[in-house]
């Protein structure tokens, strides 16, 4: 069955606009024990930056008449797990997990861009601008803390998040079709995080997507 414009959005778009509210909180608390003022200044920003996409999302779906259901399990497990390294007060790691969730975001976005209209392909536009830039500054903050011990965390974070994205999206339900965008965009997102980690240094584990069984 084709896909309405609700089934794309609402898959996985509404899920990272559920999830702006989950990063504002963790990027809150994230100020708390940022290294230096610079750190702090640049996490005020993004604050503000997820507070405006949250806005933007809702603006836009409110206009689609799509009304978004809760947050997809894959990606509440990982902000479930964002928190975690966020108690442990692990500037590595949360800046680690955050540099997951911006990229799984944008590889979502840039998976289902060619299929929106016009003015949703606008606020994506924006939203990734954005989210392209807090990237930049996790992977910043993990050059700048690149010692043998905080690489060993790093990599311990992204294994930790690789196993929970999978286990999640297999266990949500899923229909084969939704299992295999899953399953896409981790793909892709796994690729271009990897190439962009092996630049300064970090090695992710080995996965192949083929092993994800449909449901
Ligand atoms: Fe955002
Ligand atoms: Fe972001």
């Amino acid at each position: 069955m084709a896909e309405t414009i609700s089934d794309i959005i609402n898959d996985p778009i509404c899920s990272f606009a559920k999830g702006e509210e989950r990063g504002v909180h963790l990027l809150k608390q994230l100020i708390l024990f940022a290294p230096n003022n610079e750190a702090a200044f640049e996490l005020r920003q993004q604050i503000e930056d997820e507070v405006g996409h949250a806005e933007l999302f809702n603006t836009r779906l409110k206009d689609l008449d799509i009304d978004c259901e809760g947050l997809s399990k894959n990606l509440d497990s990982l902000y479930d797990y964002a928190q975690t390294c966020v108690d442990e007060k692990d500037w590595v790691k949360s800046v680690s997990v955050q540099a997951v969730i911006e990229e799984l975001a944008m590889a979502s976005f840039i998976y289902r861009y060619p299929e929106l209209d016009e003015k949703t392909q606008t606020v994506l536009k924006k939203v990734i601008e954005d989210e392209k830039r807090h990237l930049a500054f996790c992977l910043n903050q993990l050059v700048k803390f690149a010692d043998s011990d905080s690489r060993a965390r790093t990599e311990e974070v992204h294994k930790n998040s690789i196993s929970i994205m999978r286990a999640a999206a297999e266990q949500e339900g899923l229909s084969k079709d939704q299992l295999n965008d899953a399953k896409e965009i981790m793909k892709k997102a796994y690729f271009l995080h990897n190439s962009r980690l092996k630049k300064i240094g970090i090695a992710l584990p080995k996965v192949s997507f083929s092993k994800t069984k449909p449901l």
